[in-house]
């Protein structure tokens, strides 16, 4: 490794998300639940040199597999992004998200009076996904567009 080289240190047991969107490390972080209160071990870079994408984020997050739902979510945020589930130091399994055509529950519509978000009788958000980059869903019941400023807000 060359003294130009700035080393990231391999993780024992946990989650490497790799190639994440330039610039939404963060939210990624926050989509964890990550604020610093817990004692793991968390590396964040960011504008690394990527072959597929230019330039990428990436979240190490030591001891902690991710659940469906945060899954789902970095999906949303993070198109091309990769979860590395890793043990004892090797890579177990590989997973690159998938931002679905259909988007259920994971966020509501930001629209007060859409339907969804009636307390006496909610239903289960339903989102159809219009364009990737920037993300922009379009409210099953309402119709009410959510631009990505929308949907990271609620991270
Ligand atoms: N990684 C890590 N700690 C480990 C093993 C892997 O931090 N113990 C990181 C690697 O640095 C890399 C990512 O997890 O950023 C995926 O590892 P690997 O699959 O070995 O790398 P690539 O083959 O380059 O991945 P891809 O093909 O998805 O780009
Ligand atoms: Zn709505």
């Amino acid at each position: 490794m060359s003294r130009r080289t700035l080393r990231v240190s391999k993780i024992r047991n946990g989650t490497v998300i790799d190639h994440i969107t330039k610039g939404r490390a963060m939210d990624v972080v926050k989509i964890l639940g990550i604020d610093g209160s817990s004692s793991r071990v968390v590396t964040i870079a960011m504008n690394v040199p990527s072959e597929k994408l230019g330039v990428k984020d990436m979240v190490k997050v030591e001891g902690r597999e991710l659940n469906p739902e945060e899954v789902d979510r970095i999906a949303l945020i993070a198109p091309n992004a990769t979860i590395n589930i890793v043990r004892n130091y090797r890579v177990v399994e590989k997973q690159t998200v998938k931002l679905p055509s259909v988007v259920y529950g994971i966020i509501r519509c930001i629209k007060p009076s859409c339907i969804s978000n009636e307390k006496s009788e909610p239903v289960k958000p339903i989102f159809y996904v219009k364009k990737h980059d920037p993300l922009r869903l379009r409210c099953h019941y309402c119709g009410n567009i959510m631009e990505e400023q929308d949907i990271l807000q609620q991270f």
